[in-house]
């Protein structure tokens, strides 16, 4: 790896103007399009915290060939391509997906990468992963250092485990987004317990006094983005047989959570339709199973409130 000093003048000045994008959008809080559809970076956005994770990985790491999916607003993109710079890289083009990049996000990372003056940095696919992935794995193509930002339910992201699985080297590090998430740390959780992966680190922005609430019984706390290293060989395992990856969860906690947002979230879906009673049984139902999750408390009162009303109270257009 590459020290600060040795790092070549054009080397430390595409680093910096990436970084200087990377500030610019993080003050302005917001994505410009050319088509002129203007966005907030966030919820779709690593946050700063997360980025710096993610960045300072791929410098220490220095890793030679990169891939990612899940472009959204870019800023992932670009807190790679810093890290990689940083490192004395990119060695060859770091390969991103995301099939919504105009269709859903304007283009928006498209342009910012371009205003990084990162364009010749990357090959992008505007393809699914589950699509792109198993054509990498054709060609022979490896990896040693893949990050997955995508599709976050659980057959998104253990299909996309999968494929990352194929493509890293041996000793290669998957770093995971959205880790609290039950959904995308249970394909990790397999990754651990059948694939032997190993937990490198992991980044949560929550003070640590809350991070104890993605805590279950016997696991420990669950960062926010999280890197995990393959093992140098393979494990043997059986045709038949796998190793339980969901010890970790109390049945009980988990199961009534799990029920209480698929009731909520089916009250939400109502609410879109209109149907304000349907919308109030399920958040009834939602907070039987889940007392805790407060939120759902609002929302059933907030469907007795005229939509205007409740728009001004909360400042949303949806009911969400
Ligand atoms: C949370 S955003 C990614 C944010 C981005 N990593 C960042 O920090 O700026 C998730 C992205 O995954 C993309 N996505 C969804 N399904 C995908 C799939 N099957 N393959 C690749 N990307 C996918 C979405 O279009 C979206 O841009």
């Amino acid at each position: 790896m590459a020290d600060a000093a040795s790092l070549s003048l054009p080397a430390q000045d595409a680093a910096a103007r990436i970084r200087a994008e990377i500030d610019r959008l993080y003050r302005e809080g917001v994505v410009h399009c050319d088509d002129g559809f203007v966005k907030s970076l966030y919820p779709t956005s690593l946050t700063p915290g997360r980025g710096r994770f993610l960045g300072e990985l791929a410098r220490q790491l220095a890793p030679r060939a990169t891939l990612e999916v899940g472009m959204g607003w870019g800023l992932s993109t670009l807190h790679l391509l810093e890290g990689l710079l940083r490192a004395g890289g990119p060695h060859q083009p770091h390969i991103v997906m995301d099939p919504f990049q105009h269709t859903m996000l304007h283009g928006g990372a498209l342009r910012a990468i371009r205003e990084a003056g990162a364009a010749n940095l990357i090959e992008f696919h505007e393809v699914p992963s589950e699509i792109h992935m198993p054509k990498l794995v054709e060609q022979g193509r490896k990896f040693d250092f893949i990050f997955i930002d995508g599709d976050h339910r659980f057959d998104g992201a253990f299909v996309d485990l999968v494929f990352a699985h194929k493509l890293l080297t041996p000793g290669g590090v998957v770093v995971m987004d959205d880790t609290e998430y039950d959904s995308v740390f249970l394909a990790c959780r397999f990754a651990e317990t059948n694939w032997n992966y190993s937990y490198v680190a992991g980044h949560s922005d929550r003070a640590s006094a809350d991070a104890g609430r993605h805590r279950y019984r016997n696991a420990r706390p669950r960062p926010q983005i999280a890197a995990w290293r393959k093992p140098m060989a393979d494990p043997e395992r059986s045709q038949h047989h796998f190793n339980s990856f969901v010890d970790d969860f109390s049945p009980y906690i988990r199961a009534n959570r799990m029920r209480s947002s698929r009731l909520a979230h089916a009250g939400l879906v109502a609410l879109r339709a209109g149907d304000r009673e349907a919308a109030r049984r399920s958040f009834r139902a939602a907070l039987r199973e889940d007392p805790a999750r407060v939120k759902n408390l609002f929302r059933y009162l907030r469907t007795y409130l005229p939509p205007g009303m409740a728009r001004l109270l909360t400042g949303r257009s949806k009911h969400g």
